[in-house]
């Protein structure tokens, strides 16, 4: 597994070589022109950023402005055995993508994530509709779900899913799981059948997360930008092995799925660097949103061999170059943005 990490980020590091020769081919002159309709474009294309309100989703499943603060600033630790390997970073990809939600869920930006954050638990969950304390949830509310929602109001709390031997369900592998997995996304939370290789990898991302691989399971770690930036730096980690290994025909769901996790990654950045918007910074969140649409959820699967639904190494190493720059400014504009619990704390108080 760790073999297989090291040789992404071989591959990662390799990646600017294989693009520059790219850019000297004959072929360079037709990459150069979709580059500037591609920019011509971003102007005109969905950026599928939520316009109403540019403040982070997550302060709206929280009571209290000190509960606010702590979401932003920390977050239970994760336990997961090491090495990681790819299953899982594709699993925690999903798991706390709202794109693996659908209906109301989704539309507030809610992922499995937020009520089990880290793949733990959430004692400060609160949504008037869903909670009657801080910590519970009644998943089953038709506010969520217009299939599975029944009418009782009986929120419960939510298990920390690492503490295996607290939960009802705690064999991984059994079709009891599956059957509660299917039954937590498409029927509580109105979200599409999970492409099987991201169903199947939040099954390994759970199974991973168990709290007798942490020492000091109940101390929360912080959350920065720096841990948030690995759904885009795991997005890329996955693109990469789709591009390189053989082609199998779940790719181009797989690369769309991911792609879209990462689109509400830089929509999540774009609400969190709000208090003193940047235009530049903003900008090139539009922009690269846009540049993940274009390249792969504009694709149609049914016209497209497999080969061609495979992202090339050239697009991607083009798209990292441009990601770590973002990073830099991201990081940058930091003690600016709501990771600074100052800077957050007083915005909070005046709204
Ligand atoms: C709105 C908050 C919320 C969200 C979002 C949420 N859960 Fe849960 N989850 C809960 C609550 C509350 C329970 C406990 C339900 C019960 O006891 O009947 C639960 C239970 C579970 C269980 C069962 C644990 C056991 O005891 O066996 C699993 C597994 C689980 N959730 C996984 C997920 C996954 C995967 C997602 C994303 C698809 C998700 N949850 C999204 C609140 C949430």
């Amino acid at each position: 597994m760790l073999s297989e990490i090291q040789c992404l980020t071989r591959s990662l590091r390799a990646l600017p070589k294989l693009g520059a020769r790219a850019f000297f081919t004959p072929t360079a002159s037709r990459f150069v022109s979709l580059w500037v309709a591609a920019f011509l474009l971003v102007r005109f294309v969905d950026i599928g950023f939520a316009h109403e309100s540019r403040k982070p989703s997550e302060l709206s499943w929280f009571k209290t402005s000190d509960a606010q603060i702590d979401s932003l600033v920390s977050r239970p630790r994760e336990c997961l055995k090491l090495p990681v390997s790819l299953e899982v970073r594709l699993g925690r990809l999903a798991f706390k993508s709202p794109r693996l939600l659908g209906g109301q869920a989704g539309r507030m930006g809610l992922s499995c994530d937020s009520c089990h954050r880290s793949g733990r638990d959430n004692q400060d969950f609160f949504i008037e509709q869903l909670s009657d304390r801080p910590g519970t949830a009644d998943i089953s509310h038709h506010f969520l779900s217009s299939a599975g929602g029944d009418q009782v109001f009986n929120p419960k709390p939510i298990p920390d899913l690492a503490n295996r031997l607290a939960l009802k369900v705690q064999d991984n592998d059994s079709q009891a799981f599956s059957e509660l997995l299917v039954r937590l996304i498409e029927v509580e939370f109105d979200g599409q059948a999970a492409n099987e290789r991201v169903f199947e990898s939040i099954r390994s991302y759970l199974g991973a997360n168990d709290v007798t691989h942490c020492a000091q399971a109940n101390v929360d770690e912080p959350r920065s930008l720096e841990s948030d930036w690995i759904m885009i730096e795991d997005g890329f980690n996955i693109l990469q092995t789709l591009a390189t290994q053989a082609p199998a025909s779940s790719d181009l769901a797989v690369a769309k799925f991911v792609a879209s996790s990462m689109r509400a990654q830089l929509e999540s950045f774009y609400r969190l660097y709000s208090l003193q918007p940047n235009k530049e910074l903003d900008l090139e969140l539009k922009s690269l949103s846009s540049v993940l649409q274009r390249n792969f959820l504009a694709r149609e699967d049914a016209s497209e061999s497999k080969l061609k639904a495979k992202p090339s190494i050239a697009m991607l190493e083009h798209m990292v170059l441009r990601f770590t720059a973002l990073k830099r400014q991201l990081q940058r504009l930091e003690l600016s943005s709501y990771y600074n619990q100052k800077l957050a704390r007083q915005a909070l108080k005046r709204h």
